[in-house]
């Protein structure tokens, strides 16, 4: 089996060694033109007057232009085709690209784009939700409401109504590489778009449009993203559409990449949420009954707010049954740079809302978080719904908890921490378990599609092709081995070349964890279309049935002769028989109604444990992470190196979510944290001591690739244990419930610790 070993990243050894091509890495293209935005220094307005005579005149420019100067309106929206390329009258956001400028250099085109004479009448920005909120500014309309049951009848005969409110920070994507974009125009106006994307077809269809083209005369390709993180999925749109619509118009290549500076600006992020609840809970703490409300803050533009904020309510339960529950969620348009898909996709955030009412809910009625979660639990032994009304079934969560209650030895550990916290007056520790259950599928349902193309050559290497884009989490390579497997083959015998449109069309972004699910997938479907042409030839021309040819350990046996992999394509060649096929798949059994809310959205769950450890300082706010057990489930894996890779950079980046990374935007809508010496992310550093990860490692119920689960974004959602474990060692300062918001920074840690001590 080729599947199942911990083979390395594909491009691991081109990563360390710098080999590996990034797009700023390919060699530029004689008379390459270099771009750059001019961008809005105001959060909100009226463009009066924009004179760009300095900007042309400046050294090394060929062409600026305005929305004025377009030949036909570009858009770069995902969803709603409400961002145009360049602002058009009004600007919306700090930081919104107002005009273009192509010029002989990078450094010239930047330069220059400081020349412009821009005459804007500032209007009132709203920032903030609570401003928002005042001017009902929405996506869609008004707020969303979703309900099951009669939750105003459970709260009035809970035997306590808990309440309170969550505010929970965005999160820059920093993704290594930043944006960028590189392109060339062909003959007749066909133009190839290589673009650091985790969706090339949406750079095709967007292109397209701004050129007034046909998809067919668009090819877009992507070796590798340096990470997208969701980062990618519609915010490379503007710098293809810009590079192609000047290399339209001048006939040369085109490129752009945003300074790290411009692309925290202009770029989208996570969400900021806030989370109101009220929860009625029995004596004993189950919950009766929940009402909450979603404030999302979504920037300027829709682009993916409504899917996100959908994702939000649908993990509005986590992994808990909650017999009534009602949320309402406000999509709320604000004059800031437009959120966007960010791992978990909105997902994240409802499920903090339920972990932080497990938090209140146990320091309200004297128990361990952990004994109020498990109460609340899905049941192991009937099948529930969720409030959305899929079935949970295979809910492996309490067998998971288990075992990691005992690996991690929580129960001692709490007892101990307990007792050291007592007799230690500065320094206080904490701890916390919390679960993950995340629903697998893109939630629109058309999307659960993808497609590959394999070729077999007559040497018998294979070159492989499908719809996913590699972005660090190893799908290339995931992928590869289904490939190799298929045809048992080793790992060598495959070869995965850059994501390319004109090879496999219509595809889906690479997001919602979906990648492998889909592309191995489609790439086993091919795979099998070959070696059944292969097999029904073999058989007639050696007089054998189908069973007695068998693929295996780089040899095809075929009665009781052995050929090498390539003398049997070799014989399918002379033999006139095609070599290579399309391969397809969609996910069965998914439909939802999302004006509802009501269907299974999802083809399963995926579920995970973490306990997070932490130490602060009761004097100065600071701490850090001590120990994090992991227990996550990603099915049979593919390969356990890639997985475990995957877990452990998910949590972290969940901790600095949580933690460190915090987004400040001051009254004006300006961005004030935009660079790495104001947004702390992780470092190595900040890496917990004691890290084990473990695989739980039962196959995947649903019928998947080799019975593999989903891995990229679930295990983002474990960081929560460490937001918990803070607010524990706060608890452990006074008699108050710490209420912690997030980002948990040094500073806020600090303020909470002296409002328990009140
Ligand atoms: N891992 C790395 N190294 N870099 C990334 O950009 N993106 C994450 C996750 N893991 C990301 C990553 C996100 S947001 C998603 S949706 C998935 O990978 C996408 O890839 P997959 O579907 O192949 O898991
Ligand atoms: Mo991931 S947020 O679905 O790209």
């Amino acid at each position: 089996m080729t599947t199942g070993r911990p083979l390395p990243h594909d491009s691991a050894r081109e990563h360390v060694t710098g080999e590996a091509r990034y797009i700023d890495d390919l060699p530029t293209p004689a008379g390459c033109l270099h771009l750059a935005f001019g961008l809005s220094p105001e959060a909100h307005g009226v463009i009066l007057s924009m004179d760009l005579s300095d900007v042309r005149a400046a050294p090394g420019v060929v062409l600026a232009l305005s929305a004025d100067d377009l030949a036909r309106p570009a858009d770069t929206s995902p969803s709603a085709h409400d961002e145009p390329l360049l602002s058009t009258g009004t600007v919306h956001y700090h930081g919104q690209p107002m005009f273009l400028v192509a010029a002989t250099s990078h450094r010239a085109a930047r330069r220059a784009a400081g020349r412009a004479w821009v005459e804007i009448e500032p209007h009132l920005p709203l920032v903030s939700i609570d401003e928002a909120l005042a001017a009902e500014s929405y996506f869609g309309g008004g707020p969303v409401t979703w309900t099951r049951g009669d939750v105003d009848a459970a709260l009035a005969e809970a035997h306590k109504v808990i309440e309170g409110t969550i505010e929970i920070g965005g999160q820059e994507h920093f993704y290594l590489e930043g944006q960028v974009a590189l392109a060339l125009p062909g003959e007749a106006g066909e133009m190839v778009v290589h673009s650091s994307t985790q969706h090339p077809t949406e750079i095709q269809h967007k292109v397209a449009d701004a050129l007034g083209l046909p998809m067919n005369m668009v090819r877009v390709e992507t070796r590798r993203m340096g990470g997208g993180f969701g980062g990618k999925e519609s915010q490379g749109n503007a710098l293809a559409i810009a590079c192609a619509i000047v290399a339209a118009r001048t006939g040369r290549p085109c490129k752009m990449r945003y300074d790290r500076d411009d692309d925290m600006v202009i770029t989208g992020k996570r969400h900021d949420f806030r989370i109101a609840y009220r929860a009625g809970i029995t004596a004993a703490g189950k919950i009766t009954g929940i009402d909450f409300t979603h404030y999302v803050r979504a920037g300027w533009s829709q682009d993916l707010t409504l899917p996100v904020a959908d994702r939000a309510m649908l993990h509005a339960d986590n992994a808990y049954f909650i017999p009534a529950m009602r949320i309402e969620s406000h999509r709320l348009r604000t004059n800031t740079a437009s959120a966007t898909a960010f791992r978990g996709f909105g997902g994240p955030q409802g499920m903090l809302g339920i972990e932080r009412v497990m938090d209140h809910i146990a320091h309200e009625v004297g128990q361990d978080p952990l004994a109020i979660r498990r109460k609340n639990f899905y049941a192991k032994t009937k099948i529930q719904e969720t409030h959305y009304g899929q079935p949970v079934s295979a809910f492996v969560l309490p067998d998971m908890v288990k075992r990691l209650v005992d690996s991690s030895m929580y129960e001692e550990r709490r007892d101990d921490i307990a007792a050291w916290n007592k007799k230690s007056e500065v320094l206080k520790r904490g701890i916390a378990l919390t679960p993950v259950k995340f629903g697998i599928s893109f939630t629109l349902t058309h999307l659960n599609q993808a497609g590959a193309l394999v070729n077999v050559y007559t040497d018998g290497s294979i070159g492989l092709n499908h719809g996913g884009t590699e972005m660090g989490q190893g799908l290339h390579r995931k992928v590869a081995q289904v490939a190799a497997n298929t045809f048992g083959l080793g790992i060598e015998a495959v070869r995965i070349t850059a994501t390319d449109t004109s090879k496999v069309p219509n595809t889906s972004a690479t997001a919602a964890s979906s990648g492998s699910d889909l592309n191995g997938m489609a790439v086993r479907a091919a795979c099998d279309e070959i070696k059944t042409r292969m097999t029904r030839f073999l058989t007639q021309t050696h007089g054998v049935r189908a069973r007695q040819v068998a693929f295996r350990d780089g040899e095809v046996h075929v009665g009781g002769l052995k050929l090498s992999f390539a003398e049997a394509v070799q014989a399918c060649y002379q033999g006139r028989i095609s070599l290579s096929a399309a391969g397809y798949y969609r996910t069965p059994g998914v439909e939802w109604d999302r004006a509802e809310g009501r269907g299974h959205p999802f083809y399963y769950f995926a579920y995970g444990a973490a306990v997070t450890e932490v130490v602060l300082d009761t004097l100065t706010g600071e701490y850090r992470l001590l120990r994090a057990d992991i227990l996550h489930d990603v099915g049979q894996s593919l390969n356990p190196a890639l997985d475990l890779g995957q877990i452990e950079g998910a949590y972290v980046q969940g901790v600095g979510w949580l933690t460190t990374e915090e987004l400040v935007w001051d009254k004006k809508g300006r961005l004030a944290t935009h660079a790495p010496s104001t947004y702390k992310i992780p470092a190595a550093s900040d890496i917990p001591p004691v890290f084990n990860v473990d695989l739980w490692g039962e196959p995947n119920a649903a019928d998947t690739i080799y019975r593999s689960k989903a891995v990229g974004e679930p295990p983002f959602m474990l960081g929560i244990s460490a937001l918990m474990a803070l607010s524990d060692a706060v608890a452990a300062c006074g008699k108050h419930y710490p209420a912690l918001d997030a980002p948990a920074t040094p500073e806020r840690v600090h303020w909470a610790v002296k409002k328990v001590r009140q």
